[in-house]
C-alpha cells in the first residue's frame, strides 16, 4: 500500500479521520511522541496496529480520548484519586491504567483486564478522536524494539507501505511517551513507565508514588512485569549503546580508551567545547535531553555509529524518564567512571 503523507490542515484532518473510521492505521502526532492509531474498539484495526509494528500480541495498547469524562465509557471502576489527577494532568502526558469493560476488546488490552487511558493534548490527535467519534488505540508510531518516532520523517522511515497515511505535525513537543501509572490503593500510585509527569507532580496530589523497580533495572529470569511493555527489548538503533554514569573529565578520560572511527558519544550541550573524539549532543536539561534523544539515537545509526556511549542523564524530574528509555537502549549495562 501507499502511505499518504498529509499535513496539519483542517481537510487533511478530515479525511484522516475518515480512514480511521474505516478501519485503517493512520501515523498521528501527539505531544509525547507520533502514534500509530487505530479505531480502539475495531479488532481488525487493532490488528493491523499489531502487525505493522511486528508488535508481540501481549503488549497492551493505550486507549486515546477526548475528555477524561469519557473514561466511564471503558472501564468498571475509576478511582476518585484518578478523576483528581485528571483535573490537574488530563488533556497530557499522563496515562492511567484501570479495570476495563467489556467495550474494549480483549486484542486491545493485550489479553489484560486493564486498559491504559489517557487525553492528548495535542491538537490533530485531539481532532482526529472527535471527528472520528473513536476512541484512538495507538502505541507509538515506530517498528516494535526501534525509538519512539519524533516528528514525521520518522513514522515514514519505519511505517512507509505499511499504513494508510501519516499526518505531519512538526516536532514532538515533549519527545518520550507518557507517564504511564497503576492504581495500587486510594491514595498510592505506582508509576510503570516514567515520563513528562513526574514523580514530583504526582506527589502533589498523591500521598504516596511508588516507582515501580522495572523502571531502573531489568527484571529478574520469570518475574511477572507489572506493565508488558517493560519486558521487552526498547528503543533500541542498530549501534550497540553503552550508558556512562560519571562526571565530564572520567567520562572523557574513559573514551580516550575505547575510542576509535565507528564510536561515537553522546554528550551534554556543555561538553562539547572540551571534548575531541566522535560526538553528538542532546541538550544540558533534562526536558532538552527528553526532547532530543530519539531523534539522536536514529541519526547516530544513520551516520554509521556502531558503538555509542552516552553520558548518563541525571534521573530526577523528566530525566527519569530519559535514563529509563536510555537504560533499556543500553539492555540495562551501566558503565561507571
Ligand atoms: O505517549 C504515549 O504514551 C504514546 C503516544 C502515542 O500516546 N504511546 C505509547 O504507546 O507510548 P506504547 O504502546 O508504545 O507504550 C505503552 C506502554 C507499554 O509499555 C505498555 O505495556 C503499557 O504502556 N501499557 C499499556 N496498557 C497497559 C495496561 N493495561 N497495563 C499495564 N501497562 C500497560
Ligand atoms: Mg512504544
Amino acid at each position: 500500500m501507499e502511505t499518504i503523507l498529509f499535513g496539519d490542515s483542517a481537510a487533511d484532518i478530515s479525511s484522516a479521520a475518515e480512514l480511521i473510521k474505516k478501519g485503517e492505521v493512520v501515523g498521528i502526532p501527539t505531544e509525547t511522541v507520533y502514534g500509530l492509531g487505530a479505531d480502539a474498539l475495531n479488532e481488525k484495526a487493532v490488528r493491523a496496529v499489531f502487525a505493522a509494528k511486528g508488535r508481540p500480541a501481549d503488549n497492551p495498547l493505550i486507549v486515546h480520548i477526548a475528555d477524561f469524562s469519557q473514561a466511564k465509557n471503558y472501564t468498571s471502576y475509576i478511582p476518585a484519586l484518578a478523576y483528581k489527577l485528571a483535573e490537574k494532568f488530563c488533556p497530557g502526558p499522563l496515562t492511567m491504567v484501570l479495570p476495563k469493560n467489556e467495550t474494549i476488546p480483549m486484542v486491545t488490552s493485550g489479553g489484560l483486564d486493564t486498559v491504559g487511558i489517557r487525553v492528548p493534548s495535542h491538537r490533530i490527535m485531539h481532532n482526529i478522536i472527535v471527528e472520528s467519534g473513536c476512541p484512538i488505540a495507538a502505541p507509538s508510531a515506530n517498528i516494535s524494539g526501534l525509538p519512539s518516532p519524533t516528528c514525521a520523517a520518522h513514522v515514514m522511515d519505519d511505517m512507509s507501505g505499511r499504513i494508510a497515511a501519516v499526518l505531519d505535525g512538526g516536532a514532538s513537543e515533549f519527545g518520550v511517551e507518557s507517564t504511564v501509572i497503576s492504581f495500587d490503593s486510594e491514595d498510592t500510585v505506582r508509576i510503570l513507565r516514567p515520563g513528562a509527569v513526574t514523580r514530583e507532580m504526582l506527589l502533589e496530589i498523591c500521598n504516596e508514588v511508588i516507582i515501580d523497580p522495572s523502571i531502573l533495572k531489568e527484571l529478574a529470569e520469570g518475574e511477572k512485569a507489572a506493565s508488558p511493555g517493560m519486558k521487552y527489548i526498547h528503543y533500541s538503533p542498530k549501534a550497540d549503546v553503552k550508558m556512562v554514569e560519571g562526571d565530564f573529565l572520567n567520562f572523557r578520560e574513559y573514551i580516550s580508551v575505547v575510542n576509535s572511527t565507528s564510536v561515537y558519544s553522546l554528550i551534554y550541550d556543555d561538553d562539547k567545547d572540551n571534548f575531541p573524539y566522535n560526538c553528538m549532543t542532546y541538550g544540558n536539561t533534562s526536558s532538552e535531553q527528553a526532547h532530543q534523544l530519539f531523534q539522536c539515537l536514529r541519526e547516530l545509526d544513520e551516520i554509521g555509529a556502531e558503538t555509542v556511549y552516552v553520558r548518563a542523564p541525571l534521573k530526577d524530574g523528566v530525566g527519569l524518564a530519559v535514563y529509563n528509555r536510555l537504560i533499556r537502549a543500553a539492555g540495562f549495562e551501566v558503565i561507571r567512571v
